[in-house]
């Protein structure tokens, strides 16, 4: 019975201890566990009411009901004393904040994966003679697509695949290819330029897929520009952009109206060998397209095709960024994920 006796006051003093020291709420809860928990001492003490005779279960069982209540109500306090102390600082945190506290390593600003690709892309032409060129990304329809060459009842002009404005012949730019055609006016012939910049397509997005993406597109006319020319510049960029020459490209037919022929770049698939969602199961994913300047075109801009050929090309940045870095999910570069970002 003495015993008893001498554990409820070490516990109590134990208690007052624990809570006195307890300064989160972490530290208060592992405190309520440790002392009135189910497995706390307060049961534990409990249990030794089991060896007591029933004159002193008549003693002991009222006191050890009042230390539980005196118990809970001293947790109580401290919690709430807590809270308390908690809305203090977060007011004198607010009232107090100093930006001068933050230390620069926090969180350091950075440029984005795809302007530091953009840079790289635009280095690589410059050192091959090229120029800078630029436009806008509210295009008009004939800069987009009357002046290349692209017939008034083609798919690409609904509003299912353009973003049009509201203004008739206003819209958002869907290819860069509207470039080539300014700066051929502004500037004639000889011409070698590249213009990167973002286009928008009224289009799903999936894994290979956004509705707003960057091109890079690429001109050169002069005399007798050929097929050639065109292939060993694109093999030339390509192995300087991805510092290797065993790169696995494919290069097939197809149609564009504003050149002829036309032509397509494929890499080959870098994240299966079976086909997977990026590659829609195909094992290639597009670069994008190219071929010498239709005839039409250099009329559009005053310039004699009897005299003068060119080449012209345009291809999707994400696409070279998601080789390039083994990205298989393209939307994650405007995810705005700072993990994702912190990776490059
Ligand atoms: C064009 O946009 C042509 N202007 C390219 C061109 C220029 C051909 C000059 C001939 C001469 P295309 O729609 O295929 O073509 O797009 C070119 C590239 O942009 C694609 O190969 C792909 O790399 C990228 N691209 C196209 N659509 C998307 C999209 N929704 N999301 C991300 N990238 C895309």
């Amino acid at each position: 019975m003495k015993n008893l006796e001498q554990n409820i006051k070490i516990f109590e003093q134990e208690l007052k201890d624990a809570l006195q020291s307890a300064t989160s709420y972490e530290q208060i809860e592992k405190v309520r566990v440790d002392f009135l928990g189910r497995k706390g001492k307060i049961n534990e003490i409990m249990g030794q009411m089991k060896s007591l005779d029933l004159e002193e279960k008549r003693i002991f069982g009222p006191k050890i009901n009042q230390l539980k209540q005196i118990s809970e109500q001293l947790y109580e306090e401290k919690k709430k004393q807590l809270e308390e102390d908690q809305k203090k600082i977060e007011i004198l945190k607010k009232q107090n904040f100093d930006v001068g506290a933050y230390k620069p390593t926090q969180l350091r600003g950075t440029l984005h994966v795809i302007t530091k690709l953009v840079d790289q892309l635009e280095d690589i032409f410059i050192s091959m003679g090229y120029q800078v060129a630029d436009g806008p990304e509210l295009e008009t329809e004939y800069y987009n697509f009357d002046a290349l060459n692209i017939p008034k009842d083609h798919p690409s002009r609904d509003s299912r695949d353009t973003f049009w404005f509201d203004i008739p012949g206003l819209l958002m730019r869907t290819e860069t290819s509207a470039i080539q055609i300014r700066a051929m006016e502004e500037q004639g012939v000889p011409i070698a330029l590249v213009g990167p910049g973002k286009v928008y397509r009224n289009e799903a997005t999936d894994a290979s897929h956004n509705f707003i993406f960057g091109q890079i597109e690429g001109l050169m006319v002069g005399k007798d520009i050929s097929m050639g020319n065109l292939i060993e510049t694109i093999k030339v960029f390509l192995q300087r952009l991805f510092n290797t020459e065993n790169l696995k490209i494919r290069v097939r037919t197809c149609f564009f109206p504003f050149v002829e022929p036309g032509i397509e770049f494929d890499f080959s698939c870098p994240f299966c060998k079976t086909g997977c969602s990026t590659c829609k199961r195909t094992k290639w994913i597009e670069l994008g397209g190219a071929g010498l300047v239709h005839p039409n075109v250099l009329k559009y801009c005053k310039i004699d095709p009897k005299k003068y050929s060119g080449f012209a090309f345009g291809f999707g940045i994400e696409r070279m960024a998601m080789i390039k870095y083994g990205i298989s999910d393209i939307r994650l570069f405007h995810s705005a994920s700072i993990d994702f970002l912190n990776q490059f």
